[in-house]
């Protein structure tokens, strides 16, 4: 996939009525926003163009209306947030595409912002239905794409509308694109990658396509359990995907073929059961990755693999980690990926974390300041570290 896309420095945008694609998919309880994160991402850009005189006009999804109007979905909050970020007014739409949004970008002026209503109300949005695109095209003269967050997604609003305006990346995109697509494709070396997570079926072409760029890769979380399996370790009652056994095994001889150092848990820290609820008190010990009785769960790396695992992030010089090591959310189970984000945190290397628990691990562990780079993509992060071509950024201009 070309990552050298446009963006909208190079595009005259003064004056014109520009389509700002967002991932504003924050969280809320309550009708809250509890973080704000992925709208002070999209803040640059937002500026940028207000800065240009665009007329500018935002839209985005939230949730999974899946078509329906839904009004605990609906934008107003995040227009309020966006409006209290820029000190000024943000016109709300009453829908999409429709009526109001045409009759209120017909109306805006130089430097003014607008929100449409959340996109996923529209049963054409995630069809990627041409007449949406071309609905949402004919409100604007120019398509700014700067939602990395769903860029995966090949929808109206995030794709379809490529078709019909010139479309370029806004800061965030470029950002996202530009460092993570530098550590796929030409990375300083050492290039260590550290995996984790629940499920290996959920990162088995996440696997294949970093063994072909890494130089180590670390698996540590519940995936690490399948591995163990594969080296022929009772695993006791962790977590298992039996059915994914002999791709462990391909996986290991893949890394042996290509001279990949594939570091597992050494050592796990074990419990009778899952903590339940998940934070709650809970009796552990640590036992040797090969010693896992019958009657244990393994649910965090021990301090021997933490060390093990630093002392590879120590060497590196590029790092891309994806997946907590253990079950964060709960403190007697957060050491391994408390001890993986300091040894990023502690790196000289560019590190860069891909979105979801990760990032909110090093976002609650107070190291989001220390990291090179922490994406707003879940999903998207992980289909880019798959390799594969995102359909929000190749439906872009290239330089
Ligand atoms: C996300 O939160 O990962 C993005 O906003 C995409 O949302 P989706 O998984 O509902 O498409």
């Amino acid at each position: 996939m070309n990552y050298n896309k446009k963006s909208i420095e190079d595009i005259d945008v003064s004056g014109k009525r520009v389509l700002c694609r967002c991932d504003f998919n924050v969280p809320t309880k309550n009708g809250v926003i509890t973080s704000d994160k992925r709208i002070v991402a999209a803040m640059p850009t937002i500026r940028y163009l207000v800065d240009h005189n665009a007329k500018v006009i935002l839209c985005s999804h939230m949730g999974k209306p899946k078509g329906e109007w839904k009004p605990e979905l609906s934008l107003k909050i995040v227009a309020k947030r966006i409006s209290e970020l820029l000190g000024k007014e943000v016109i709300m739409a009453a829908d999409v595409a429709g009526e109001d949004a045409k009759a209120k970008a017909a109306q805006l002026q130089d430097g003014d912002v607008m929100l449409l209503e959340n996109t996923r109300f529209e049963k054409g949005e995630t069809k990627n239905d041409p007449e949406l695109s071309k609905a949402l095209a004919s409100l604007a003269d120019i398509f700014v794409n700067d939602a990395f967050g769903t860029a995966h997604r090949a929808h109206s609003s995030t794709a379809g509308v490529a078709d019909y305006l010139p479309a370029v990346s806004g800061f965030l995109v470029q950002k996202e694109v530009s460092i993570m697509g530098k550590a796929l494709t030409n990375p300083e070396r050492p290039f260590v990658a550290v995996l984790g997570g629940a499920k290996v079926s959920d990162k088995l072409n996440v696997i294949n396509n970093l063994l072909e760029k890494v130089d180590t890769l670390i698996i540590g979380g519940g995936m690490a359990y399948t591995f163990l399996a594969a080296k022929g370790y009772a695993v006791g009652k962790s977590l298992l995907d039996e059915s994914k056994i002999d791709y462990c095994k391909e996986m290991m001889a893949k890394a042996e073929a290509k001279g990949v150092k594939l570091l597992l848990p050494v050592d796990v820290v074990v419990a009778d059961t899952f903590p339940d609820p998940i934070d709650g008190p809970i009796e552990v010990s640590t036992v040797d990755a090969d010693a896992i009785p019958a009657d244990k769960e393994g649910l965090d790396i021990g301090e021997k693999s933490c060390a093990l695992f630093a002392s590879a992030v120590k060497d590196a010089k590029t790092v891309v980690w994806n997946g907590p090591m253990g079950v964060f959310e709960n403190p007697t189970l957060a050491k391994g990926t408390i001890a993986m984000a300091q040894a990023l945190a502690d790196s000289s290397a560019t590190t860069i974390v891909g979105g979801g628990d990760s990032a909110a691990a090093c976002e609650q562990l107070g190291f989001a300041d220390k990291i090179t780079h922490i994406s707003t993509g879940g999903g998207a992060s992980l289909e880019f570290l798959e390799g594969l071509e995102l359909p929000g950024i190749a439906c872009l201009e290239d330089k």
